[in-house]
């Protein structure tokens, strides 16, 4: 096959640099919003394994989820569309028995069916189970099975949580509500971890700076760090007393650290790009050589790609981007993830 199809997904109002982020690597992709602003179909003039390697390369900053359509049904929004997906699976019958597999379903925001996307899946996982042998679960599938219900349409597709980028259904990262004492910020570095396979307890000692509230801070103390949390405002009292926080209640141009002070430095401030890096780039001396950066870089005038630049050029070239993304938990925001050079 020389085409194919997908659904992309983005954060609301991003999608367009998704867009443009995909028709780059595929000069004549087409698109058409299944959502505005944030859902749409791709049909890319290549095979799909060329598209998902090709993505998985140069994973786009926009792009926060994507899944293949291989299978396309009418849909009449009744309960027989169930019957005709129940019918599709027993036909295709594409799993090994024992793989554990996720039904992950969504639908247009407007159109009424006679059933939820859950019932989707409380429909799928008998099948799934009983006549095909597969564990079915939400989390940590080997497989994803991706129900887009549409006006008329279903769009199917059988893929990996890695080919979509995400094991979350449409990249929607949900925690839960209890784990988001402090701010809720935290979610953003909850998910930078997961986005950027980064294991937080193999450092030592973390620079906050933009610390308070200080959901990040908690985090980080919560997976067993020291922490210099920097910051004129104030940080959560249920803080304060941790025996393994320095809190320094400070604007981060008043600091300085002795060389190699920290191997992580984590920066939130909700300030222009540009003084931003130039904080972030007067205290690298302060990070051990190696050491790791997350940063949320903010989005004041919608020059996404251009901003991103400007920043990376105020950090260089003491810092090497390892992945630049735009988060579920991002607003007007992106988060980037780096590795400062000479280790
Ligand atoms: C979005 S909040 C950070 C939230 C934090 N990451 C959390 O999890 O609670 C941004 C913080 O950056 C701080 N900030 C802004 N400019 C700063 C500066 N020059 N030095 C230190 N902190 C600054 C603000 O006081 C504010 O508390």
């Amino acid at each position: 096959m020389t085409s194919s199809r997908f659904i992309g997904s983005s954060n609301f109002g991003f999608a367009q640099y998704a867009q443009e982020e995909i028709r780059r690597l595929f000069p004549g992709t087409k698109f058409k919003y299944l959502e505005p602003g944030e859902l749409f179909l791709i049909d890319v003039p290549a095979p799909a394994e060329e598209v998902t390697a090709a993505l998985l390369e140069a994973e786009p900053i926009f792009l926060r989820h994507i899944q293949p359509v291989q299978h396309e049904l009418l849909l009449d929004k009744t309960g027989d569309d169930l019957l005709k997906l129940i019918r599709l699976i027993q036909e295709l019958r594409p799993f090994a028995a024992g793989e554990k597999v996720a039904v992950q379903a969504r639908k247009t925001k407007e159109v009424k069916f006679a059933y939820t996307p859950y019932g989707v899946k409380d429909a799928l996982d008998p099948i799934l189970q009983q006549e095909q042998g597969v564990e079915s679960v939400v989390r940590g599938a080997d497989k994803i099975i991706s129900v887009y219900l549409a006006d008329g349409t279903c769009y199917l597709g059988i893929s990996t949580p890695r080919e979509n980028l995400s094991d979350w259904n449409g990249g929607m990262v949900r925690y839960r509500k209890e784990e988001e004492h402090v701010s809720r910020a935290k979610f953003k570095l909850m998910e930078a971890e997961e986005r950027f396979d980064l294991d937080l307890t193999q450092f030592q000692s973390a620079l906050d700076v933009g610390a308070a509230p200080g959901g990040w801070t908690s985090l980080l103390l919560e997976r067993g760090l020291n922490v210099t949390a920097v910051d004129p405002g104030h940080l959560h009292p249920s803080l304060l007393d941790h025996p393994q926080l320095t809190y320094l209640q400070k604007n981060a141009g008043d600091v300085t650290f002795a060389e190699g002070s920290f191997d992580l430095l984590v920066c939130d401030m909700s300030w222009s790009p540009k003084q931003m890096s130039k904080l972030v780039a007067e205290l690298l001396p302060a990070l051990q050589p190696g050491g790791i950066l997350v940063i949320t870089v903010k989005l004041m005038h919608k020059k996404p790609f251009q901003t991103v630049k400007e920043t990376l050029q105020n950090l260089e070239p003491d810092v090497m981007l390892l992945k630049a993304k735009q988060l579920f938990h991002n607003r007007e925001e992106l988060t980037l993830y780096g590795m400062k050079e000479g280790f």
